[in-house]
């Protein structure tokens, strides 16, 4: 009687009936690009609110433009959620993403609107954050050498083996800093500048954000980031210090776009009417994320950086985000920089 195949089957499709519908809200691939919490808090909160099952993962934003480049044929990601604007809008050019208007398009700021136009509706922002460098003050102090101010300072021999920067490939925020030189100095210029840098850099790292983690742990005195990863180690209380360079300097837009042949594309726009929500942007503090966000009527969390008090380059996103441009820096720095040595 225990094992009578009538009674398992009775079972089964009992079961089958009771799990139907939490099995027909659907599944969504998400490749996320900002920090680990943030994609944490995003993903549990849309399976909470949606009942959809998420697959995360977290990569860089170079790297993530890679991936949905290699897997255009048969794409297995349906929405890349965050990371720097140009590779967004790199991969937009090549239509590898596909338009949508979301919901809230009118509600957002006209930084995060125009991302949306440039590309022709298939990217839009979802933040910004502007660039600078941090310190470790003890590890400065303690090796007796004076804070920098501006980025010609993080060129000079006396800060040598204390930078740490991201690979400008497969990082968004070092593609953000190679295009904020290129457009501050011109192209010759910056280039010289950055193979000075070089002699003082410890690290190229694979994610934007590890030379502040570096720095709060001491292991780099100074590493250059968005200010708002900045902010983050210094709310948790490590002892570093942001600096928004004397000379000025670039900006992300964070943005986000809808895979092209997505295969659960309605759960895609959900995610991205989601994402675009002012509440939803406001929960970003919970997971320590200090970008400013793109709704109006999100609150930007408190220690944000306040961009009217920061020299902003008028950074020209449809030129640094063009698949040509990108191509050209990226290899220039692989071919100039990259193999110097230091
Ligand atoms: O979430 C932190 C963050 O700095 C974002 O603001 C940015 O878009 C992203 O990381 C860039 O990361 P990466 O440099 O690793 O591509």
């Amino acid at each position: 009687m225990k094992n009578s195949p009538y009674l398992l089957s009775v079972t089964l499709a009992t079961l089958a009936v009771l799990s139907a519908p939490v099995m027909a809200k659907g599944k969504l691939n998400v490749l996320c690009s900002t920090d680990t919490d943030w994609c944490s808090l995003m993903e549990t909160t849309f399976e909470k609110e949606t009942g959809i099952k998420v697959s995360l993962i977290r990569k860089s934003s170079g790297e993530s433009y890679a991936q949905l480049r290699a897997e255009a044929k048969n794409p297995k990601i349906d929405i890349w959620w965050g990371g720097t604007g140009d590779p967004h809008l790199q991969a937009a050019a090549e239509e590898l993403t596909q338009v949508y208007k979301p919901k809230a398009l009118s509600e957002l700021r006209d930084w995060a609107q125009n991302q949306a136009k440039v590309s022709g509706y298939r990217t839009v922002g979802i933040y910004a954050g502007a660039l600078g460098f941090g310190y470790n003050e003890k590890l400065l102090s303690a090796k007796g050498l004076a804070a920098p101010k501006c980025w010609k300072d993080l060129a000079d021999p006396k800060y040598k083996g204390e930078v740490q920067v991201a690979n400008p490939n497969s990082s968004g925020t070092s593609y953000t800093a190679l295009a904020t030189f290129v457009q501050m100095m011109g192209e010759d210029q910056a280039f010289d500048f950055l193979s000075k840098l070089h002699k003082n850099i410890n690290q190229y790292t694979k994610s934007g954000s590890a030379p502040i983690k570096a720095a709060a742990n001491g292991e780099t005195a100074i590493g250059i980031t968005f200010i708002h990863d900045i902010v983050k180690q210094v709310k948790k209380g490590y002892p570093v210090k942001a600096v928004a360079p004397c000379e000025g300097t670039g900006y992300e837009v964070g943005s986000m776009s809808i895979v092209k042949g997505a295969r659960h594309l309605k759960e895609a726009k959900m995610w991205a009417d989601f994402a675009l929500r002012p509440d939803i942007q406001t929960m970003a503090a919970q997971a320590k994320a200090f970008q400013v966000p793109s709704n109006k009527s999100a609150t930007t969390p408190e220690g944000a950086p306040d961009f009217s008090k920061i020299k902003l380059i008028d950074y020209d996103f449809a030129k640094y985000g063009s698949a040509a441009t990108r191509k050209h820096l990226l290899q220039r720095w692989d071919a100039d920089i990259k193999s110097l040595p230091r």
